[in-house]
Formats: C-alpha cells, sequence, structure tokens
C-alpha cells in the first residue's frame, strides 16, 4: 500500500528555487514515487508559480478560506513539472516581484511571518481533514517556513504524522511577540519549551519542539546540530529531541545533472570528455592557458560559504598555476571583494544566477571549492563528483559525509574521491589548495580520483528508503 505524504516546502525546483531547499523539495517526488511513496507538494502561489500551473492547464479548486491573515486563499491542485502541486494562491500574500523572501530594500518582506504561517495553517488543515479523494497520512515539512505546522494541526486535535526536516539551523523564522494572537497562535505555547526564542516567537523553534519527527540533510550535520558551534541557539532544544533526530543525506537529480546526456554541456561520460568542456570556459571566459587546475564555485554569497576564505587563499592557488571562476550572488560586499578579485587575469567572476552557466563550469572545470563554514548537506559537491569535478571542501556537515579524502590510506587503497580540510580557516584551505596542486600534477592519481569521483552514487535510492522507512513510522490519519 502506498502511504500518502504532503511535502510542504516554500520552493521547488524547477518552479521556484533560491538554492539547494528547492532542488530537493523538487527531486523527493519522484525519488519518493518509485518506493510507493505518494507525495504531492504545497507551494506558495507566487507568480512564478501562478504562471506555471496556467500553463498546465490551470489546476482545480479543492480548498477556500474566506480571510487568512488578511485576504481570501484558495487551494489549487495541479500538476506542474511533472510534480503533483498543491498551490497555496493568496494574492495578498505572494503576488509580489522579485524574490520570494525580500522585499526591493532588499530586507524580509514585513509579513514573512504571516506568508509563512498562511502555508503552514493551510497544510494542517489538509493534514486534518484532507482535500476531496487524499489524505495524507504524514505531513513533511522543510525548514522554518513549515515550522507552525505541528502547533496549527494540535489545535485541530491532530491528523497526520508529521516531520521536520532541518535544511539550515541559521534561519529560524522570528516574528515579534506581539503577534501570537494574529498569527493563531496558542498563548501557553510561548515558553522556553515551545516557540519562544529570547523574547521573540521563532517559526523553526516551534517545529522542532512540537513535530513527531526531525530530520537533517546529512548525518554529520545532525551530530553537531546538538553543539553550540552549530545548533545556532538551539542546540539545547536539539539535544532534549535528540531522540527524535536522524540525518538522511540528500541525493541529486541524475537527470538534470548528467554528464553523458547534460545538453547544456558537451556530453561525456569519462573524465577524458572535460577537456572540451574546460577549453570552451577558457574561450568564454577569455581565460589564458595555465599549469594548474582550473576551480570553479557556484554558491550563494553569504558568510555561511566561506568565500572571504578562498579569497584569502587565493595567493596560494596562483602561485601553482591555478584558476579561478566563481558563479554566485548574495552579500554585497562579498560580490565586490570577488569583483575585485577578478582584474586578476587567472580570476573570474560572474556575479548572478545561471543555471545553464552552473552546468558548463561544473563541466569544464578541474575542481569545485566549497570552504563552507557549515553545510548542512551540500549540492554542488555531488555535482563535482558525478562531473569528474574533484571537491575540494570543509571538513564539516554533508561535505564531510559525501567527499572520500585524499589521506595516504584512501590513495594508497585507491578509493580516494576529493580533498578536505579542517579546521575551515584561510590557513587550512591554502595548504588543502597545496595538496590539490600536487594531486593534479600526479596525473596517474588524478585520473584514479576522477574516476572514483564519477562511480560514486550520488542519487536518491539510499535516502529514499530511509524516507519512506519513516514515513511508515510516522505515518496516522487520525
Ligand atoms: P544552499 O542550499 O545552501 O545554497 P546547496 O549546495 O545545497 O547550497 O544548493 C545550492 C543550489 O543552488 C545548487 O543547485 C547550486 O547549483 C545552485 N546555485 C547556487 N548559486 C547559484 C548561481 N549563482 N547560479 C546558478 N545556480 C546556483
Ligand atoms: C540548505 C543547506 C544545504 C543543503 C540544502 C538542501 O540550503 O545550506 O547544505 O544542501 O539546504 O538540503
Amino acid at each position: 500500500m502506498s502511504i500518502a505524504v504532503l511535502s510542504v516546502a516554500s520552493e521547488c525546483a524547477p518552479v521556484v528555487k533560491t538554492g539547494g531547499l528547492a532542488d530537493v523539495v523538487g527531486a523527493l517526488p519522484a525519488a519518493l514515487g518509485a518506493v510507493d511513496v505518494d507525495m504531492r507538494v504545497l507551494l506558495p502561489g507566487y507568480p512564478p508559480v501562478m504562471a506555471a500551473l496556467a500553463e498546465a492547464g490551470g489546476g482545480e479548486v479543492v480548498l477556500q478560506e474566506d480571510d487568512l491573515f488578511g485576504g481570501p486563499v484558495r487551494v489549487l491542485d495541479g500538476r506542474v513539472a511533472g510534480i503533483l502541486m498543491l498551490v497555496v494562491d493568496a494574492p495578498h500574500l505572494y503576488d509580489r516581484p522579485g524574490s520570494i523572501y525580500l522585499g526591493p530594500d532588499g530586507r524580509d518582506w514585513p509579513d514573512n511571518p504571516e506568508r509563512f504561517a498562511a502555508l503552514s495553517w493551510i497544510a494542517a488543515r489538509i493534514g486534518h481533514e484532507g482535500i476531496p479523494g487524499w489524505k495524507p497520512e504524514v505531513l513533511h515539512c522543510h525548514d522554518w517556513q513549515a515550522g507552525l505546522v505541528p502547533d496549527y494541526l494540535a489545535q485541530r486535535g491532530g491528523g497526520a504524522g508529521t516531520v521536520l526536516t532541518i535544511h539550515n539551523m541559521a534561519f529560524h523564522g522570528p516574528a515579534p511577540a506581539d503577534r501570537i494572537d494574529r498569527l493563531r497562535l496558542a498563548r501557553a505555547r510561548y515558553t522556553a519549551h515551545g516557540f519562544e526564542f529570547w523574547g521573540h516567537l521563532s517559526a523553526l523553534k516551534a517545529g522542532l519542539t512540537l513535530v513527531d519527527r526531525l530530520t537533517t540533510v546529512s548525518p554529520t550535520y545532525a551530530g553537531e546540530l546538538l553543539t553550540p558551534d552549530f545548533g545556532m541557539g538551539l542546540d539545547g532544544v536539539m539535544r532534549d529531541r535528540r531522540a527524535a533526530l536522524s540525518g538522511i543525506l540528500n541525493g541529486i537529480d541524475e537527470e538534470a545533472w548528467n554528464p553523458a546526456t547534460d545538453p547544456m554541456i558537451a556530453p561525456y561520460d569519462r573524465p577524458a570528455g572535460k577537456a572540451a568542456n574546460k577549453a570552451a570556459l577558457r574561450r568564454e571566459f577569455g581565460l589564458p592557458e595555465s599549469k594548474g587546475p582550473l576551480c570553479v564555485v557556484v554558491s550563494r554569497l553569504t558568510g555561511q560559504k566561506g568565500l572571504d576564505l578562498l579569497l584569502e587563499a587565493l595567493p596560494a592557488l596562483l602561485a601553482r598555476g591555478g584558476q579561478l571562476a566563481v558563479l554566485g550572488s548574495g552579500e554585497p560586499a562579498l560580490e565586490d571583494a570577488l569583483r575585485a578579485a577578478a582584474q586578476h587575469r587567472h580570476v573570474v567572476a560572474h556575479i548572478g544566477y545561471d543555471e545553464g552557466l552552473s552546468h558548463r563550469l561544473i563541466a569544464g572545470g578541474d575542481a569545485i571549492l566549497v570552504p563552507s563554514r557549515f553545510e548542512p548537506c551540500g549540492l554542488t559537491q555531488l555535482y563535482g563528483l558525478r562531473y569528474g569535478t574533484i571537491p575540494l571542501v570543509a571538513l564539516t556537515g554533508g561535505l564531510a559525509d559525501t567527499v572520500i579524502n585524499a589521506s595516504p590510506a584512501a590513495m594508497a587503497m585507491g578509493v580516494a574521491s576529493g580533498v578536505q580540510f579542517h579546521p575551515v580557516s584561510a590557513g587550512a584551505l591554502a595548504l588543502a589548495i597545496d595538496r590539490l596542486c600536487d594531486l593534479w600534477e600526479d596525473r596517474k592519481a588524478w585520473a584514479r580520483m576522477q574516476r572514483n569521483a564519477m562511480a560514486q552514487p550520488v542519487g536518491w535510492q539510499g535516502s529514499a528508503r530511509a524516507y519512506a522507512a519513516l514515513y511508515r513510522e510516522t505515518a496516522r490519519t487520525a
């Protein structure tokens, strides 16, 4: 018997994406379909989502609210990009241009608490009463945007089982405490054991304290979340809930990221096929020939990602004849610093968001650098593995779980697939870059690592089974 699951999220690739969350939410329905999970995705009706739904023939109205945080809401049932979706059509909350989280001033929309409380409210209603012909047995909530689901479900007297996946503990979804009533939350839960966080409401903490089961996106990050260094002030809560927590590693969409069939590159199925892509990349960016490896980065530009450390360690790469090509957008100071670094003829920075270029960089680069201070899972190192682009990563979170470090033992056994460094500092990164360049100069060792990387499993198979097992343990209908 298949199990019905409603995935509740603020982004879903390919329709609306700001980061890896969207990739994962978009990949899960197909991955889980293969292990007998009937998954639908509940998504806010931002303009691109409404447009995609309209293009797919519109949706059927399955649920309505006359007034949810200041306006009427309809829930539309439809199929977009092959994914069964329930779209929350609430123009007063979602019909806005630009970023899905930020206003034109670059700050969070002031009503973000209401915008995502509405998503959670609708999820809870569906978890309680279902929609015509379908009732979820599990509500799978993603990050703070779905953190209030268990509170709203409890108010209704329960329904589906609840799972919350933490993709990033850095974002708590805070709201001023005086919005408790407006957000239709129970005052009794405004305590240190509930959703109170230093005098504010925290949507993430609400979820962490009430959900049936908690997961995060790698086993190492699951352990890290119990510590003050990574718990972002919620490590105590995580320790309390340790028994409910597990780490399930993300996979990648193996169709979209398949070097043998990728329409955005010159396809290849052996490392040798990378040469044409590297040459094309050099031409595209006017990069001269060089002795060392061409290193690439595809990243949001935030403190999390450690690109300031990379800029500090950059001389180590250039001294070895290496090159750097970065694609990213985010914090203005980091964007400026990258532009400044790109004055060097062996450095390129493309500031912006560009799906096609991300494929060309990962196909054409020799190595992909991910020097994150913390990384719940990380996807670009997985793309790197699949494309034979050697990952050089910080030893943290999912980066620790997915790359086999070129230690002397791993090299002797011929199993290494990349390079890891620790601690996460510019000094350690510079040493790791040196190690990468040594490996690069040893052509046989490098070729072996490329073959290992391309053979490493990075799909959803194992993790889909893990989620399915978790859903079965959590499933409930009343
Ligand atoms: P995070 O979710 O923390 O940003 P992940 O590595 O999990 O990190 O996922 C990032 C996703 O966003 C990947 O699919 C990556 O290719 C993509 N990405 C990030 N920045 C850009 C960009 N500037 N252009 C295109 N894709 C990007
Ligand atoms: C978050 C994390 C990233 C993870 C992604 C998908 O954005 O920063 O490490 O891969 O979510 O789970």
